[in-house]
């Protein structure tokens, strides 16, 4: 194959998404050059390589090198700090002992865990709805429901900065569906009003937590909206769960909007610590989506390990709120304390565990990211073409498992090296 030699500076994700090739991998190749060059200048900071358990600190591989490297993580979604809890890991064990490792087979054909009854029933009870399904992954939990529920003719409305798996779902189930303004009741009004009347059913998802920035969903507001035009109402809770509210189950505990919420979504890879999602609702719909959401029938089942170690981490989340305090205790300091150092956050204040830092361009985000990476720290990237091309950023997520000592170490290192690129508004902080 020929080698294809690409400067990344002059390309962005979006140049490869499509070619003029007949060849429908013709695209790969100068992707493939274009990675290389990214990983020849240190700039590419995904797919890092794991070598231990991931808590507030983990061992990883260090490409430029050579070797292991121990970093203080504040990438990871483990809010709770739950992957290493002993009662998890002896419950993963066990049910590895007593089940094997897995299936091998759909729910639907090959059979349900008792498990998985359990943790549903479970799940239901802490949603304080009639029923709830188990899904593979939050994804699937995503793409199943939308799609099982929504047919063409119907339409769907979604915000603007939606997860994947909420437009993909959207895309599978093949009806219409609008976007409207990030966090604004009065472009969903106006959107709802535009096409009342010129489709079936409605369905709005809103997301309690917006993955990137970890703002908060103006819930009341789009509730209220959805029930004036008569639509039903999802909402994805994966950010959330665990993390707010008074009893931890996320936005509609926050806004106290219990019974006005049709579908509540959940993944277990955040606060539940392993894999996996879930959708509470009536028994009714529970029961449709066990027989019509693809993403949920055509899959195996969730392998017996990781349910054991999420029921665990259930109970734990419940019996534990201290342990939500004690994140909430930690998002409080560090953002003061970045703040202190003269970063600009969002949001601000914070209105969950995930806490943004404005950079600027993205060759400094980059550069920003291998120094930290070199001082022993993980942070995500967001560039374009997810944020405009002067407003990269570092997406920060907090952990109950973090010190106060972490904390300062993440903000020492990151002013150090805010200073070394002249990131915009630092120069102040520069002398603290
Ligand atoms: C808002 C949101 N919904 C759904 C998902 C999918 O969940 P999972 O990664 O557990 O499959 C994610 C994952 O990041 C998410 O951020």
């Amino acid at each position: 194959m020929q080698k294809t030699i690409i400067n990344s500076d002059d390309y962005t994700l979006l140049d490869f998404l499509k070619s003029d090739e007949p060849d429908p991998f013709a695209k790969a190749q100068p992707f493939y050059g274009y990675i290389e060059d990214l990983r020849r200048k240190g700039r590419y900071s995904y797919h890092r390589v794991v070598t231990t358990a991931c808590t507030n600190k983990t061992t990883v591989l260090d490409p430029d090198r050579g070797g292991e490297r121990r970093v203080l993580v504040m990438n990871s979604n483990n809010y709770l700090g739950l992957n290493t809890r002993p009662e998890v890991i002896q419950a993963a064990h066990e049910a590895l002992m007593h089940y094997g490792s897995g299936l091998c087979g759909s729910r639907f054909l090959s059979g349900t865990y008792d498990l998985v009854v359990e943790l549903e029933k479970r799940l239901a009870v802490f949603e304080e709805t009639e029923a709830a399904v188990v899904f593979t992954t939050g994804y699937q939990a995503n793409v199943a429901t939308i799609s099982a529920l929504m047919r063409p003719g119907d339409i769907i409305f979604i915000d603007r900065l939606s997860h994947a798996s909420v437009v993909d779902g959207c895309r599978v189930a093949g009806c219409a569906y609008r976007t409207y303004r990030h966090n604004d009741p009065d472009s969903l009004r106006r959107l709802m009003g535009r096409y009342a009347g010129r489709y079936r059913g409605k369905l709005v998802v809103a997301e309690g937590i917006f993955s990137m920035d970890g703002d908060m969903a103006p819930l009341p507001e789009i509730v209220e909206i959805a029930e004036e035009f008569g639509a039903r109402i999802m909402v994805d809770e994966a950010h959330a769960t665990g993390v707010v509210g008074p009893h931890g189950q996320g936005t509609v505990d926050f806004y106290d909007l219990h019974g006005r919420v049709d579908i509540v979504l959940g993944t277990f890879s955040k606060s539940l610590a392993a894999t996996g999602g879930f959708v509470a609702t009536s028994k009714e719909v529970a029961n449709y989506i066990r027989h019509y959401g693809r993403a949920y029938m055509f899959t195996a089942s969730p392998v017996p390990s990781t349910i054991a170690a999420v029921t665990a981490a259930l109970e734990i989340m419940q019996r534990e709120p201290a342990l939500r305090e004690r994140l909430w205790e930690n998002i409080r300091y560090f953002s003061s304390r970045l703040k202190e150092a003269g970063f600009d956050i969002y949001p601000d204040p914070p209105q969950s565990a995930i806490i943004t830092v404005k950079i600027g361009a993205d060759a400094i985000v980059h550069a920003m990211s291998k120094r930290l990476f070199e001082e022993g720290v993980l942070m995500s990237t967001v560039v374009y073409p997810a944020v405009s091309p002067d407003e990269g950023r570092l997406r920060l997520s907090l952990s109950a498992r973090h010190s106060r000592a972490d904390l300062d170490r993440a903000v020492d290192v990151l002013s150090a090296a805010a200073r070394s690129f002249e990131v915009a508004g630092m120069a102040g902080a520069a002398r603290t």
